[in-house]
C-alpha cells in the first residue's frame, strides 16, 4: 500500500537539531517576523491561518518551519508529499480526517500530479471537497465540506508551480541563502545540543563553508567531530576544521567536487558559456533537476554562474575562483 503520510523525509534530518519554536529558528528576519504577525491574528480569531507556500533551495529550513508554524498555532500537523499522494481520492481522504484549523503540509508540493491538484483546489479555497457518487450516466457530483485547514506547501521550485495552484497561497515566502554570522550561531547551538566542544574560530570557519545552508553547516559539524575524535583531543578547533574541510574535499568558500566540476565544465567543455542545463547535465553525468535545485542556486548567489536565455555563463568570479584569471580581490565581504 502507498503510504500517504511518508516520515522519511523528517526522519532524514536529526530531530534533536530542529529548532522547536520561532525563538530558536535562527535568520529569515523577514518570514519569521511576518509569520509572528499572521500566526497571532489567526489564533486571535480563532481562525485557521491563511495557507503559506515557503519556497527555496533545500537545507534552508522550510519543514522546520512548517513544524514550527504548526506548533505556535497550537494545532497538529499531518506531513505528506507530492509524490506519495498518487490519486485524488488519497488527497480526499486525508482531507476528510483534518480536524478544524490543522495544518496540512504538503512537500514537494510542485510534484503533485495533475488529478490531485484538482482535488485540491476547491480544498484550499472554500473549504469542500467534489466527490462523483455512482458511474455513468446517473454519477452526480456532491460536494462535501471540510473544516477550515491551513495548506502549508514547500518546494524547492516554485517555478513548477502550476499559476492556480501558486495564487491560492495567500502566504507566500522565499527562504534566502543564510549569512555566516547566522550560520555560527546554529553551529554554535547544535554543538552545545550534541555535547561538543567547538572553538569560536573553528565556528566561524564552518559557518564560512557551508553554503548558506543550515543542513550542511550542520553536516559539516557532525564530520568535524569525527575528526576532533579520531585525530584530535575531541574539541573542535580551527585546526581540525580546515582538516576535516580538505579531506571532505571542500574548498575555502564551501564549494564541493560537484560545485568545482560544474564550474569546471562550463569553463573547459563549453568555453565559459553560455550552455544549455541539458547539455551541462550530460556532459556532468548529474541530472539536471539536481543542478538547478541543489547546486546552482548557491553558484548563482556567489555570482559565479548567470542565468541568461542562451544558458549558463560563467562570470568573471567564476574564473577568479577556478583560477583561470586573477583575483581582483578577496571574495569574502
Ligand atoms: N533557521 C534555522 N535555525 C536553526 N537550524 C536550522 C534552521 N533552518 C534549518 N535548520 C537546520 O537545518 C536542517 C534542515 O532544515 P529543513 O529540513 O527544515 O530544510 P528544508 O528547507 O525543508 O530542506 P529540503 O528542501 O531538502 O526539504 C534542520 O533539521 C535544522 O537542523
Ligand atoms: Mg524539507
Amino acid at each position: 500500500m502507498t503510504r500517504i503520510v511518508d516520515p522519511s523525509d523528517h526522519q532524514a534530518e536529526d530531530p534533536a537539531l530542529r529548532p522547536k519554536n520561532l525563538d530558536e529558528y535562527v535568520g529569515q528576519k523577514n518570514v519569521v517576523d511576518n509569520l509572528r504577525v499572521y500566526i497571532r491574528a489567526a489564533k486571535a480569531r480563532g481562525e485557521a491561518m491563511d495557507h503559506v507556500l515557503l519556497a527555496g533551495p533545500p537545507g534552508l529550513g522550510k519543514t522546520s518551519l512548517a513544524y514550527i508554524i504548526a506548533e505556535e498555532l497550537g494545532v497538529d500537523i499531518r506531513p505528506t508529499s507530492g509524490p506519495i499522494i498518487e490519486r485524488g481520492g488519497d488527497l480526499a481522504a486525508i482531507l476528510n480526517s483534518l480536524q478544524p484549523r490543522e495544518v496540512l503540509f504538503i512537500d514537494e508540493i510542485h510534484r503533485l500530479n495533475r488529478a490531485v491538484e484538482e482535488v485540491l483546489y476547491p480544498a484550499v479555497e472554500d473549504f469542500r471537497i467534489d466527490v462523483m457518487l455512482g458511474q455513468g450516466p446517473g454519477a452526480q457530483s456532491v460536494s462535501l465540506p471540510l473544516p477550515p485547514f491551513t495548506l502549508i506547501g514547500a518546494t524547492t521550485r516554485s517555478g513548477l508551480l502550476t499559476r492556480p495552484l501558486r495564487d491560492r497561497f495567500q502566504i507566500q515566502f522565499t527562504m534566502e541563502f543564510y549569512e555566516p554570522d547566522e550560520l555560527a550561531q546554529i553551529v554554535i547551538k547544535s554543538a552545545q545540543r550534541l555535547n561538543i566542544e567547538l572553538t569560536e574560530e573553528a565556528a566561524k570557519e564552518l559557518s564560512h563553508r557551508s553554503r548558506g545552508t543550515p543542513r550542511v553547516a550542520n553536516r559539516l559539524l557532525r564530520r568535524a567531530r569525527d575528526f576532533a575524535q579520531v585525530e584530535g583531543n575531541g574539541i573542535i578547533d580551527l585546526d581540525i576544521v580546515q582538516l576535516a574541510l580538505s579531506r571532505l574535499g571542500i574548498d575555502a568558500l564551501g564549494l564541493d567536487g560537484m560545485d568545482r566540476r560544474i564550474l569546471d565544465t562550463i569553463a573547459n567543455k563549453f568555453d565559459g558559456g553560455p550552455v544549455g542545463i541539458d547539455n551541462l547535465s550530460t556532459a556532468i553525468g548529474e541530472e539536471a533537476n539536481t543542478i538547478e535545485d541543489v547546486y546552482e542556486p548557491y553558484l548563482i548567489m556567489r555570482g559565479f554562474v548567470q542565468r541568461t536565455r542562451t544558458g549558463r555563463v560563467l562570470t568573471r568570479r567564476g574564473k577568479e575562483h577556478l583560477g583561470i584569471i586573477e583575483s581582483a580581490g578577496p571574495l569574502f565581504d
